[in-house]
């Protein structure tokens, strides 16, 4: 990379030259993406047909502030810079960046994108908050798919570090290097995968998580509430500080990695082999269901969400001292 590329991605550099965002959809993600770039000192206009966007964005901007402060974020005034605007062509024509976080349907993202090229800037960055609709897929109406990527966060971005990044068959390099310095800027942790894959990485390991999850709880060996429990004081808190590999590098004793996988991966191998199809017909549904429902339903989810924000910048906070004194 060139030394004017490399000062191009300063921090400040960086969210100068992409200062003025379009939200597009401003449902749970899109609001939070709006706090974040508010709370970075960026011009966010929001684009969503609902016609309580303007009451929705503004209580969960509200809702927000408390964790925005706690990460330090100036939150004064924070919808100072904030405006609505209906007609979607207007909203993209003065933006340096657009964050689509619409429908999860493939079809909406591509007339989307198709649209929006007719409207934004050459130079703007258009990213999608997509779960697992790939660029490549979503660029197929678009003349010039070359600054679409994927900017997938994991809910609330206002909190949660990671970003997964993920450029299409189309993706300039330039496009992929502006977007890690853009989400490093507003306090992200962004990482580019090397492939596109259905449903990225991060949600992948939750869905492979979870089937088991389900069977464990639908064979009557845990309930709802128990394995929520297990997961928390277990692999919950052990991944929070070092990931899979590194954890059973650990557990392999004095041979480290090699010892462990040497040791357990041809039984890990015959249990994948052995698991049993997981059915979630509606019967096995309502199990479930209803073991949810008991266990957290009575709780209104705003003091639930409040709960999980206070834990989560709890163990962020833990997790910078450790690291702040080697
Ligand atoms: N919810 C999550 O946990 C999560 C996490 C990461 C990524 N995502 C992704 O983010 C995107 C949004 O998900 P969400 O959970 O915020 O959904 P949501 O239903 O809460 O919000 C979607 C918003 O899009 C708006 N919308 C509908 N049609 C529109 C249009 N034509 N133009 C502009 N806005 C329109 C809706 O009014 C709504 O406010 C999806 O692609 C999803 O895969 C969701």
């Amino acid at each position: 990379m060139s030394g004017r590329a490399m000062n191009e991605n300063k921090p400040s550099d960086i969210l100068e030259r992409y200062s003025k965002v379009a939200i597009i959809g401003a449902g749970v993600i899109g609001a939070s993406w709006t706090a974040v770039f508010l709370a970075h000192g960026l011009t966010v206009v929001v684009n969503d047909p609902r016609d309580d966007v303007e009451a929705v964005v503004d209580g969960y901007i509200r809702k927000a502030t408390p964790t925005l402060k706690a990460l330090g974020l100036p939150t004064q005034d924070l919808t100072r810079k904030l405006r609505f605007e209906a007609n979607l062509d207007s909203a993209v024509s003065d933006v340096d960046l657009v964050q689509e976080n619409g429908p999860e349907r493939v079809e909406f993202k591509q007339d989307l994108w198709a649209r929006i090229e007719q409207h934004v800037s050459l130079h703007a960055l258009l990213l999608s908050s997509s779960s697992a609709k790939t660029a490549t897929e979503q660029s197929l109406k678009m003349k010039n798919p070359g600054r679409l990527l994927i900017g997938h966060p994991f809910n609330p971005p206002h909190l949660i570090p990671l970003v997964e990044i993920v450029p299409g068959e189309q993706t300039e390099p330039g496009a992929v290097a502006d977007a890690v310095a853009f989400y490093t800027a507003v306090g992200k942790v962004p990482r580019v995968l090397r492939k596109e894959i259905q449903g990225f990485v991060a949600n992948r390991l939750q869905r492979a998580i979870f089937r088991e999850c389900c069977h464990l709880v639908l064979e009557g060996v845990v309930t709802v509430d128990e394995l929520d429990d297990i997961v928390t004081s277990s692999i919950g808190l052990r991944w929070a500080a070092d990931g899979p590999f590194r954890s059973f590098h650990l557990g392999g004793g004095p041979g480290g990695f090699v010892s462990f996988f040497r040791q357990f991966a041809p039984g890990m191998e015959a249990a994948w082999k052995s698991q049993a199809a997981v059915t979630l017909d509606a019967k096995s549904q309502q199990t479930i269901i209803d073991q949810a429902q008991a266990s957290f339903a009575a709780t209104p989810p705003e003091k639930l969400e409040g709960e999980r924000d206070a834990k989560q910048l709890a163990i962020l906070k833990a997790l910078a001292s450790v690291k702040a004194n080697g």
